[in-house]
């Protein structure tokens, strides 16, 4: 990588959103040394104290099940230039792995989650902040679908939680961060418009530090 400072581009936007999708198809568009993508998620704080029964409980919603000081650590490290031991979340198991993975720094840091623009610490970190927005009825389809397929969740446990919990964060904490975003996407995944945008921003501001 460049001896710049990395680019930090903040992807917010409610459960469902397509904010994987986006970031994943931008990335595709870079070779695999330019960009890193930082998932919230991975920075869950770590519950294997607690009994299954009672991680079943945790509202995974709220700003304060991350540990955000950890990912701020992690977003600085890699902004000097050093590597971070990333941690590694089990969905199934609703905790952080043991295990860790070493990552390097890029050039381009994409920071993924629900909440990453809820944290002004981490606004203040960010050079592009991006909010992906998506129609609630079609969140809850995509999530229903992904969360029984790739996370080993139940039709009944999807829909309660998204009723009891899920929706009520999202209006309470997700939406109202759609104001700090410098670009809102409507849709995720499959709007070519704003990922060719996003592509090309991106690309500038590499050809810029080049120089
Ligand atoms: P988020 O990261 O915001 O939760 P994802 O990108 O993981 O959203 O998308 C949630 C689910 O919806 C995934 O299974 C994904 O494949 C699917 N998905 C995302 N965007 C689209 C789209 N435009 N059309 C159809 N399915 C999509
Ligand atoms: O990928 P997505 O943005 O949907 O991930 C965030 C969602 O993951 C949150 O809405 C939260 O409810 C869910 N989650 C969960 N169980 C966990 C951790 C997160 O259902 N153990």
């Amino acid at each position: 990588m460049s001896n710049h400072k990395p680019v930090v581009i903040g992807v917010a936007g409610g459960t469902g959103s397509g904010k994987t999708s986006i970031t994943r198809s931008i990335s595709q568009r870079f070779a695999d040394k330019t960009i890193l993508v930082i998932e919230q998620d991975y920075y869950y704080k770590d519950q294997s104290h607690l009994p299954f029964e009672e991680r079943l409980r945790t509202n995974y919603d709220h700003p304060l099940a991350f540990d955000n000081d950890l990912l701020i650590q992690h977003v600085n490290d890699l902004l000097n230039h050093k590597s971070i031991e990333k941690p590694v979340y089990d969905y199934a198991l609703h905790t952080r792995s043991n295990e860790t993975v070493e990552v390097e720094p890029k050039d381009v840091i994409i920071l993924e989650g629900i909440l990453i623009l809820e944290d002004p610490r981490l606004l203040e970190l960010m050079d592009i902040k991006v909010f992906v927005d998506t129609d609630a009825d079609v969140r809850i389809i995509r999530r229903l679908l992904r969360d029984i397929k790739e996370r080993g969740r139940t039709i009944d446990s999807v829909i309660d939680q998204y009723i009891n919990v899920v929706r009520p964060m999202h209006l309470q904490f997700v939406e109202p961060t759609k104001r700090y975003a410098d670009i809102i996407i409507p849709e995720g995944g499959q709007n070519h418009v704003a990922i060719d945008i996003m592509a090309t921003k991106i690309q500038t501001i590499l050809n810029r530090k080049a120089i």
